[in-house]
């Protein structure tokens, strides 16, 4: 279905063009005075120029020109030229109630020719605990990627794990010292290595936060550390096969952690599966001349002469002839692009790195291992800082665990949801439900909290704030689906049922302010996947919930009279509901019957 403001551009358009005026000048924009008029076009005072004559002449003469048609319920030319507009009713009307038949959809249609997309996010590292660092990561990704399938592309999730850094040395090198036995350890072994794992989760969680900080204080440790990681990477099959029991187990608890959050991915895939395409791929660098030694360093130049700020060369292989973090999101590149062929890559990570992206994406074209056509864009997000401006850490001052962060909001929310209960006398409610209706309501506290930000900043992590009813919060919106579903529910006690017609003109302000919200939707969505922006959603739900609240604030609806105005209404609110579920949806979070 074409948006709202196209259509409208195309009628102010043929009228400009009619008029003898280039029909670019009839672009028409949303109204940035609320109080005149709901769109608005301010072409004729660019056209003046061309046609050197009186802004105002010529908005007069479009005004006129649009005075008859049925798309407008006004069309005012105000000096010193603007053509203020209202949409009629009727066409309001009209234009929600196909969004309305268009099931699922509510007027977006699914991309014509659909890409294939990555979104590498999540980015956990194997055998540390997930921390809030990760968190931002996971629920921007989670929402980049459901905004693409919505728009019908074909988006492919991957969780990049960190699986081939120091962190599996050292883990090998603790565990060496705890069971020396082991077989692992023994070279001349050439058997198969058993399938059971000789660790558990809990106590590979405990083992790598000890052996890091061995490592730090010890320097012969860290020495060992250091060896056993480039060992694993040359290959020692002992290691290998820790490697793998290490990563099974974490990915076991991994998953678990992103279940909660309501984030899955496509692929499973880290940065130790990528390490066979870096031979050829280092080959190839060299043999076209683009990687030369550089201090002993293998590096790529990627500066360019328009840079205003110095970036460095990409460094493809330390002096030891290891890889780097660099290395492998090149080579992972390469088995991308032999894997998916995809469009576009987006990775999601901290802003602190895009210096790494910069250079890694201008390596990957020079180097040719993308073709021009492939975009390559980085999301660097800002950091999530607590009360104090700083960033998030526990009472005591560590890095927070996401679980414990997760569980702390999960009590604060049944705290809030138990004593709404009670002033509401809801007690007929099962403390099951309770418990799962927190839950839900946590997330999207969570979620909506880092969404409604640009990614780009950095926020205030508050959870008094974020579990709050009221305001621009996960909650409130929670709260406005959970009214709307609560007045469906009664008007289908009294023995309707639920209307499939036509939504008739707006009643009231408050009703023709919600149509024109809800007729935004289509446009909005197309804007939000263009501009990967989560928060423009966010934006659009708050903005959707208060026009729906204003509404049903007038407005009686259970005990309106007349059966047709009713069955508009209720219309309007399965409408809005319908899109209030779908945005969450994209966002990553749901909402619970009632609350
Ligand atoms: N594991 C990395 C970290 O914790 C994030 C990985 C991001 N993805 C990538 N392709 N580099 O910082």
């Amino acid at each position: 279905m074409k948006t709202l403001i196209d259509s409208i551009t195309d009628v102010v358009m043929q009228v400009f063009e009619e008029n003898g005026y280039d029909k670019k000048y009839g672009k028409v924009t949303l109204s940035n005075r609320p109080d005149l008029c709901e769109y608005q076009c301010n072409g004729a005072m660019a056209a003046a120029k061309e046609y050197k004559c009186a802004p105002f002449m010529i908005s007069d003469k479009i005004a006129e020109g649009l005075a008859g048609n049925a798309m407008f319920e006004s069309a005012e030319s105000v000096k010193p030229g603007f053509i203020n507009l209202k949409i009629s009713p009727e066409y309001l009307a009209d234009f929600v109630s196909r969004m309305k038949a268009d099931e699922g959809r509510f007027g977006c249609e699914k991309a014509e020719n659909p890409k294939t997309i990555i979104v590498d996010y999540g980015g956990a590292n194997v055998a540390k605990p997930l921390h809030v660092g990760h968190l931002r990561s996971a629920i921007i990704g989670e929402s980049v990627k459901r905004i693409g399938k919505y728009m019908g592309h074909n988006m492919i999730g991957d969780v990049h794990l960190g699986d081939w850094g120091l962190q599996m040395g050292l883990i090998i090198v603790e565990l060496k010292e705890r069971k020396p036995d082991l077989v692992y350890y023994d070279e001349s072994y050439t058997g198969e290595y058993p399938t059971e794992p000789p660790f558990t989760i809990s106590e590979l969680e405990e083992i790598y936060p000890t052996a890091s900080g061995k490592s730090k204080e010890d320097a012969a440790y860290r020495e060992a550390a250091m060896e056993a990681t480039s060992e694993l990477q040359s290959g020692r099959r002992g290691y290998r096969a820790l490697l793998d029991h290490i990563l099974k187990v974490s990915v076991t608890d991994l998953k678990k952690n992103y279940d909660n959050l309501n984030v899955s991915f496509e692929l499973w895939k880290g940065e130790s599966d990528a390490q066979p395409y870096i031979p050829d791929m280092v080959q190839k660098m060299k043999d076209q001349g683009f990687a030369h030694m550089s201090e002993g360093a293998l590096v790529v130049d990627v500066a360019e002469e328009t840079d205003t700020k110095e970036i460095p060369p990409c460094i493809i292989l330390k002096s030891d002839g290891a890889s780097l973090y660099s290395t492998t999101d090149l080579a992972t590149i390469v088995m991308r692009v032999q894997d998916y062929n995809p469009d576009a890559i987006i990775y999601l990570t901290d802003q602190r790195q895009s210096m790494h992206f910069v250079q890694v994406f201008r390596c990957a074209r020079k180097t040719g291992l993308v073709d021009d056509h492939v975009e390559l864009k980085h999301i660097g997000f800002g950091t999530m800082n607590g009360k104090d401006g700083k960033p998030f850490k526990t009472r005591e001052g560590g890095v927070m665990r996401l679980e414990y962060l997760l569980d702390e909001i999960n009590q604060e929310m049944l705290k809030k949801i138990k004593e709404n209960q009670k002033e509401k006398e809801n007690l007929d409610i099962s403390d099951d439900e309770v418990e799962k209706t927190a839950k839900t309501v946590a997330l999207a506290a969570v979620k909506y909290g880092d969404l409604s930000n640009q990614a780009s900043k950095d926020y205030v992590f508050d959870i008094e704030r974020f579990t709050s009813f009221e305001g621009n919060t996960g909650p409130y919106i929670l709260y406005t689906i959970v009214r709307i579903k609560s007045i469906l529910r009664k008007y289908e006690q009294t023995g309707k049922t639920l209307p499939t017609e036509a939504v008739a003109g707006a009643h009231s302000a408050s009703e023709k302010n919600l149509m024109l919200v809800l007729a935004r939707f289509n446009a909005m969505m197309e804007n939000a996947f263009e501009e990967t922006a989560p928060h423009k959603i966010c934006a659009y739900i708050y903005e959707l919930a208060n026009a729906f609240n204003s509404f049903y604030h007038e407005t009686k609806i259970l005990s309106e009279e007349d059966e047709n105005i009713q069955k508009s209404y209720i219309g309007l609110l399965m409408l809005t509901k319908g899109i209030l579920e779908t945005c969450i949806d994209v966002l990553g979070f749901s909402a619970p019957d009632r609350m």
